[in-house]
């Protein structure tokens, strides 16, 4: 399966946009990367039938971060799925991702209708500009990416239920019969009903906990059935509750969740303080740090040939598998930090080094750094 989006070009204006580099200059890697780069899965495959002891498959929704996509996250995602998940991996069509295309079908051939490039936030003409906010345009982009989620969740729901066709968007043709469930009397083959688990990093984080702490954005939806939620490195500052809570509903369980920060978003003061003061009004199972981990590291832009490094490898590991071992916890077990073998866990310190060390994010710099090594983590 292709890493980078089709069509190349609508690939390149969208990353020239977000990262204000001339296209010029970047034609040759996206072009590198376009032709050379693909993730090592079987596309449109059939679905096989759930493993031994199960009914149907558990579901799992992923919401990418600025400047992701649906295929930016591919190892963590395709990594849950070979763990015995279905992980419907989003790409948000709010102008965050490098390019989102829609695609429809014309005669027999899928054609683009529409594209969606990076969406610059000083190139935005507001009606009323004196009203707009800081946040504005990522509060609009919130509310856009959850009526996406519940539009994903019904849309799916009701593909594997047979009441909706699905059209794959380069034209093949899908095993679709793999995925339905053959009459009313037979367990469908993913679990839609219950027990799905949400994850998201960084603006996608910002999307869960604003999802979860709101109403359905319409009464077309009725509340998620959801019982996990893995927070990678949230962003929280353009939430618009200062301190989200979780709605409370009778007709849903309660959620729990695991907390997943990099170095350098937990050594943020202001912004980790928010995040410990945030996460006490939720069912948090764990809020862990990966000591030497930036913000990227939980994407697949550190993994990808030519640039992956042991480090950015080994972290990837570590964060899926303390991912699984946090989905596949049931109440009562231990905390995910003690299910997952070859972890390292430790206290937080905090060492001054004298030094300006760049955590990742390009901006901040801090002469501080977490006590330990690649490979511990740190339990708050
Ligand atoms: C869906 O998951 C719930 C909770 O794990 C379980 O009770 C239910 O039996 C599952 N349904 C199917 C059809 O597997
Ligand atoms: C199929 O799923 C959709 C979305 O959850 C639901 O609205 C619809 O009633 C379901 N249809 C059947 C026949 O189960
Ligand atoms: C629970 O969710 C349903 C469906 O979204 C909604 O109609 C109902 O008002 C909610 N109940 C509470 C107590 O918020
Ligand atoms: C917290 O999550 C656990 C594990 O899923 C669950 O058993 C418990 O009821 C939840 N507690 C609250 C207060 O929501
Ligand atoms: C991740 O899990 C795999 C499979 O259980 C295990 O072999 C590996 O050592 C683990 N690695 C880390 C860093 O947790």
């Amino acid at each position: 399966m292709d890493w980078l989006m089709r069509p190349l070009r609508g690939s390149l204006n969208g990353y020239a946009q977000f990262l204000g580099f001339s296209k010029l200059l970047l034609w040759p890697f996206i072009y590198m990367y376009g032709a050379f780069v693909k993730v090592p899965v079987m596309q449109n495959a059939p679905l096989l039938p759930p493993a031994k002891g199960l009914e149907s498959w558990p579901l799992v929704i992923f919401s990418h971060g600025l400047c992701g996509g649906r295929t930016a996250y591919s190892q963590y995602c395709s990594t849950l799925a070979a763990s015995g998940r279905v992980i419907l991996a989003i790409e948000h069509g709010d102008g965050t991702a490098p390019l989102s295309a829609k695609w429809l079908l014309e005669g027999n051939k899928m054609k683009i209708s529409s594209e969606q490039l990076y969406l610059k936030e000083q190139e935005i003409d507001w009606e009323t500009p004196e009203e707009v906010s800081k946040f504005q345009l990522r509060q609009d982009q919130l509310l856009f990416r959850r009526h996406e989620v519940y539009m994903v969740h019904s849309a799916f729901s009701s593909f594997v239920n047979g009441t909706v066709n699905l059209e794959s968007i380069d034209g093949e043709k899908i095993p679709l019969d793999s995925w339905r469930t053959p009459d009313s009397s037979s367990s469908p083959s993913v679990n839609c009903t219950s027990n799905i688990a949400l994850t998201g990093h960084s603006f996608g984080g910002a999307t869960l906990l604003s999802l979860l702490s709101t109403h359905p954005p319409s009464e077309e939806y009725s509340a998620l059935p959801i019982s996990k939620m893995i927070c990678l490195d949230p962003w929280l500052e353009p939430l618009a509750s200062e301190d989200p809570t979780p709605v409370n509903n009778e007709s849903t369980s309660p959620v729990s969740s695991l907390v997943i920060n990099s170095e350098g978003f937990t050594l943020w003061d202001s912004h980790f303080e928010r995040l410990q003061r945030i996460l006490r009004g939720w069912n948090t199972t764990e809020l862990l740090t990966l000591v030497r981990s930036q913000h990227i590291h939980f994407s697949d832009f550190k993994v990808l040939p030519l640039v992956r490094t042991a480090e950015a490898t080994a972290l990837q590991t570590m964060i899926c598998n303390l991912s699984i071992a946090f989905l596949e916890s049931q109440t009562g077990d231990p905390p995910p930090s003690q299910r997952t073998p070859d972890i390292h866990t430790r206290g937080m310190q905090i060492v001054h080094t004298g030094k300006t060390a760049d955590y990742g994010d390009g901006k901040r710099t801090s002469k501080r750094r977490l006590d330990g090594v690649l490979g511990d983590v740190v339990v708050h």
